[in-house]
Parts: structure tokens; C-alpha cells; sequence
């Protein structure tokens, strides 16, 4: 059986009371909370290894250097990409997006080409592709959901008939639906298509193993600070050819190899894409907040997941009026829904009040609620640290203040 206490006291934020009662943060999907090793390396690096890395020779440039270089193998270990040019540190998953949108389109994007997207995107990988797609005279194509927020691949296959499609966008777990979706499936027909593929793995990576060489995909996104990591720190993976293929995105120092008035030349990869002092104490805390998240996973996790979608899937829907969106096996602890009758803000105002954190609202995709016929929704999205008692102090707030909105 998972020891969810030795986890969960290793984070200080959940121990605290919000308006007089214990903290039951289900917010997780747009942030996690950071245990103490991740805090102490911050407050370290912040107080003692504070110099600016790969630029001097002394003492403190060259610990701080060490520190983020570790937090880059770290992370390449955790996805199991085969070498460290392939881990790009930014500054979060859409920061990734945008550099992958900016520099493919230059490469291989041509009027009359097209980018595939799915329903279930969050805007971050929308509107970076509209925008690049828009500039190249090419078009964006949908791969829509079905009323249980699942993707049809054969839906798929039909958009990649021209082969006009460069590339294929898609998240491996919807901040929405909370459903795994078949990624493997949707590399390899994309892949049998000629196009590539990038996943956004913001919700994955948390939620699942990740194997990026397994998964075959080109590239691979996702944030620090949903996984435990500092704010303000992403990582793009990228098989490596196609990242030295690549023209660089931000010029300025360090991801230059020799610069004249008449021409520059530069740095080997991952330095290319790292152009400027990058948050270097942000990127080493993915070294223990990696530690972090594998520890989350050991022994009798998935029981307990299980135990928490089983205990929150019947409650929601024994309450008259409510509708999950996303549903089917391969589910993560998170629901979206929406209750008849009653204000998706209202609700989440009033779960504040009784210290619970949920979100709600559009959840930056637009089209997927829009696409549900609604302009938001409440969300409960839950990390390994929750527990089942939180999940029933949830259960008795939300039946409370659905009847009070009645
Ligand atoms: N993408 C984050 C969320 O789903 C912010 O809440």
C-alpha cells in the first residue's frame, strides 16, 4: 500500500488552513505543489550559488553550471531521451511550443502545407500553429473529439490523406478530459503519413511513465512547475536531427560559437536554443523534484489512483444534474464537469470558501468547451499526494454548495 503520508509531509504547502480549514488543493493540473528538497535548492542556489552559468572560471559559476547541467541529465533520464543535446530548457511548455512552432515553420512549413491539431488542445498548442500556419499560407486541420472526449484515429488517417501535413499536434493527456489518449497509435500513422509529431506532455509526464524513444515522437513538451520543478522552467525534447536541422529561434550570448559584423556561427545543440542567462536555479530543481515525482510512483500507486477516479467518478455522478466530460478506461484523477443549474464560478467561489482549490472556466480551451456546448466548466484535478479523505471532504463541500446554488 502506498505510504501517501511520508509524501505528502515532505510538502509544506498542503499542511496550512485556508479560511479556517485544512487546504484540500485539487488544482494540480495548473500547478503542483513543491516539496521542501525542491524549496531548499532554491533557497540555496538563491544564497550561495548564484553566478551565471557556462560563462566563468570561478568557484560559484562552475557549482551553479554543475547544478543545471545535472538538472538537464536528470531530466533526460526521466523521459529516457538517448543523449543530452536532445533536453532544451525554456521557460515552460507554451515558451517549448512556440520556439518548436517559430523554427519548424521556417524549416519545413510551405504554402498549401498543414499542421493537424486535435480538439482537446490546450491554446498553447493552437494558436502557436495558427499563427505559423497563417504567415506560410498553410492551414490548420482538427482532429475532433467524439462526446466522450476520445479521439477517432481513423478520423486521423482521413486528415493525412494529401500528405500536405507536416506535422501532427497533439496532447497526450487533455488539461480537460483527463483521458490518456493513444499517443503510440497517432505517431505511427502520423508517421506512416510523413509527418511529424510533437506531444504535449504538460499532464502526461506527471501522470505516466514516459518514454520518448519508445514513443518514436520527434518532440516532446512540458513544465517544471506541474511536475514538482521551479516556476518558470520547460523542457523541449527533440529527436536530435531534427533539432540540428532547425534554424536557431532567440539570438544573443551563449548559444553562439564565433560572432563578426559579417557572420555568426553556432553553438552545438542544446546551447543553440538557449540563447541568454537562462533560469538556471529554476532548471537544476528538476533534479529533486524528478527524485520527487519517482518516489510519488513506487509501490501501490496506481491502486490508489485507482481508488481515487473509482470514489470521485460515482460521487460526481450520484449528484442529480452532473455531467463528467471525458470518460472511458484509460482515465487520470481529474474531472471536468458541469452541474444544471448552477455557475461553474459560483461553485468553485464557494469550494474556495470551505478550502477547497478547483478550477473553473474555459481552462485555456476554448474549443473543447465551446465544442461541449459550454462557455466553462469546474475542474478537481488531483496529484499523487492527494488522498481518498480529501477526495470526501470534496465530495460533502461540493453536494453542500450545489444545494446552496440551487
Ligand atoms: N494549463 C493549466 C490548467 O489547465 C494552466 O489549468
Amino acid at each position: 500500500m502506498v505510504n501517501i503520508e511520508k509524501i505528502r509531509c515532505q510538502i509544506p504547502a498542503l499542511i496550512q488552513n485556508v479560511y479556517g480549514k485544512p487546504l484540500v488543493y485539487f488544482d494540480n493540473a495548473a500547478t503542483s505543489q513543491k516539496p521542501q528538497s525542491v524549496i531548499d535548492l532554491i533557497n540555496i542556489m538563491n544564497s550561495k550559488t548564484n553566478a551565471n552559468i557556462h560563462r566563468a572560471v570561478h568557484k560559484i559559476s562552475e557549482e551553479a553550471t554543475e547544478l543545471y547541467e545535472e538538472g538537464r541529465e536528470s531530466v533526460r533520464k526521466f523521459i529516457n531521451a538517448s543523449k543530452r543535446e536532445e533536453v532544451i530548457f525554456t521557460s515552460g511548455t507554451t515558451a517549448s511550443i512556440n520556439l518548436l512552432a517559430y523554427t519548424f515553420a521556417e524549416k519545413y512549413l510551405h504554402e498549401g502545407d498543414a499542421v493537424v491539431v486535435t480538439e482537446c488542445e490546450h491554446h498553447s498548442n493552437i494558436v502557436p500553429w495558427q499563427i505559423v500556419c497563417e504567415r506560410k499560407g498553410a492551414s490548420l486541420r482538427v482532429l475532433p473529439v467524439d462526446d466522450t472526449g476520445n479521439w477517432n484515429l481513423d478520423s486521423l488517417k482521413s486528415l493525412l490523406r494529401d500528405e500536405r501535413v507536416r506535422l501532427v499536434a497533439a496532447t497526450q493527456i487533455s488539461n480537460v478530459l483527463g483521458i490518456v489518449n493513444p499517443i503510440k497509435d497517432l505517431v505511427e500513422i502520423s508517421h506512416t503519413a510523413g509527418a511529424q509529431v510533437l506531444i504535449d506532455g504538460a499532464q502526461g509526464v506527471v501522470h505516466g511513465s514516459v518514454d520518448v524513444q519508445d514513443l518514436d515522437c520527434e518532440y516532446y513538451v512540458f513544465s517544471g512547475h506541474k511536475i514538482y520543478a521551479a516556476t518558470g522552467t520547460g523542457i523541449l525534447y527533440g529527436k536530435e536531427k531534427y533539432l540540428e536541422e532547425l534554424p536557431p529561434f532567440m539570438g544573443g550570448g551563449d548559444m553562439v560559437d564565433t560572432v563578426t559584423f559579417q557572420k555568426t556561427t553556432y553553438a552545438g545543440l542544446p546551447l543553440k536554443f538557449e540563447a541568454g542567462t537562462p533560469n538556471f536555479i529554476g532548471a537544476a530543481t528538476y533534479t529533486p523534484a524528478l527524485k520527487f515525482a519517482s518516489e510519488t510512483k513506487e509501490d501501490g500507486y496506481s491502486d490508489y489512483e485507482e481508488l481515487k477516479i473509482d470514489y470521485l467518478n460515482t460521487n460526481l455522478l450520484s449528484i442529480d444534474g452532473l455531467k463528467i466530460y471525458g470518460t472511458g478506461a484509460n482515465k487520470i484523477p481529474l474531472f471536468s464537469f458541469t452541474v444544471e443549474g448552477v455557475h461553474h464560478s459560483d461553485l468553485a467561489l464557494l469550494l474556495d470558501k470551505m478550502g477547497i482549490a478547483v478550477r473553473s472556466g474555459l481552462m485555456c480551451a476554448e474549443p473543447l468547451i465551446n465544442r461541449f456546448g459550454h462557455t466553462g466548466m469546474v475542474r478537481a484535478s488531483l496529484a499523487p499526494y492527494n488522498t481518498l479523505e480529501e477526495c470526501e471532504i470534496f465530495m460533502e463541500g461540493l453536494k453542500k454548495g450545489v444545494s446552496m446554488l440551487r
